[in-house]
């Protein structure tokens, strides 16, 4: 396919009333895994055995200085060295909207000063990988149909972040992998997928009860990339798909055909995600990525698409080369450098408003 095909917008949303073929049940199915870019934010639990109490102690750290005006210059000198990794000019979770819970922090939390600028590193790479966006249904059709050429049959599937399992789900609808697999660090998200799944196969129960002629494991089925399966793949669909809840950094990839990871928020792990990419996954395995780059020696680049072609921002198709490797990339290839004053500029100007 090349970018003058790429569709632009969805088509416009029909609800499906009736079952009458298995492409009614793709529709009613993809229909209901839309929308999750809009879901409500819950803050963070403060609780003395939540995993996020030190993400959530330097985080107060940060806000405790945002809320008090003669504090402000002392933040801004202790965020001005790390606006490479900065998303946007405050970290959100610290703003009033943001996700840090409004209680009062635990006793013996830290103030900014006892926090070291290594641990306020981490924090922000952390930050800015919270962040959540999903691409839209257009856009998935667009990947699939630019990653499909490239797929051996059959595979497994996974999605490092994968929210609230929109990319797992779509992809396990649109294609014939053997297995689709999502991995998301934040609870919340891991079980809204884990709603949204029990949701779905409820929906694909429904809709071949439905069916003027039942479907089989036989039965030849046209799936929504044109490839041809057969009816194991509506029938069996639950047993395809599995979300694991934990950091994408403790989960082996190695058995992977194809990896996605939508790392537009990911700039900062962007190196350590590559390396760990280049050490676990088989020669010929894919890699796609969203605004930021592989530049991993051990991936072939094979296609990229600038931003208002495939999706709004540009994604990456790349694949693993040569025999495992431990072999890493150096950290500052992949961080953009920003213009230090400018970003001091906006950052006093919000702070100010
Ligand atoms: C931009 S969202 C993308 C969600 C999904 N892949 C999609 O495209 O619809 C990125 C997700 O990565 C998750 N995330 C960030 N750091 C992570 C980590 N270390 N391990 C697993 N998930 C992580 C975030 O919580 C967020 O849900």
């Amino acid at each position: 396919m090349n970018s003058t095909t790429f569709r632009t917008e969805n088509r416009p949303v029909v609800p499906v009333q009736r079952y009458r073929q298995p492409a009614d049940i793709f529709e009613a199915l993809f229909q209901s895994i839309q929308g999750g870019e809009n879901h409500p934010r819950p803050t963070l639990e403060l609780t003395p055995d939540s995993p996020f109490l030190p993400f959530l102690e330097i985080g107060y750290a940060l806000r405790t200085c945002l809320e008090k005006p003669s504090r402000h210059a002392y933040l801004l000198h202790r965020l001005r060295p790390h606006v490479s990794v900065l998303v946007g000019t405050l970290p959100a979770s610290i703003l009033p909207m943001g996700m840090l819970p409004k209680l009062a922090p635990l006793p013996g939390f830290r103030p900014l000063e006892a926090i070291s600028d290594a641990e306020l590193h981490q924090w922000l790479i952390q930050e800015s990988g919270l962040i959540y966006g999903e691409m839209q249904r257009f856009e998935l059709e667009n990947y699939f149909d630019a990653i499909k050429p490239y797929l051996p049959t059959g595979g497994i599937m996974v999605d490092l972040g994968s929210g609230l399992g929109k990319v797992v789900m779509t992809a396990a609808l649109t294609l014939p992998f053997s297995r689709c697999v999502g991995v998301e660090l934040m609870t919340y998200r891991h079980r809204l997928a884990q709603d949204r799944l029990v949701r779905l196969l409820t929906l694909t129960r429904q809709g071949l009860e439905a069916l003027p002629e039942p479907l089989r494991v036989d039965t030849p089925l046209t799936l929504p990339s044109g490839v041809v399966a057969n009816g194991r793949h509506l029938l069996e669909l639950g047993a395809r798909i599995a979300f694991i809840e934990n950091d994408m950094f403790k989960v082996d990839v190695r058995g992977a055909s194809l990896v996605f990871v939508y790392s537009t928020c990911f700039g900062p792990l962007m190196n350590a995600l590559s390396n760990k990419l280049a050490r676990e996954l088989p020669e010929g395995a894919l890699v796609s990525t969203t605004t930021y780059p592989i530049k991993h020696p051990s991936f072939r680049l094979l296609e990229t698409h600038a931003p208002g072609t495939l999706s709004w921002t540009s994604m990456m198709i790349y694949q693993r080369i040569g025999p495992p490797t431990t072999q890493t990339v150096l950290e500052d290839r992949y961080l953009h450098q920003p213009d230090t004053d400018a970003w001091e500029a906006r950052a006093r100007e919000e702070l100010g408003g």
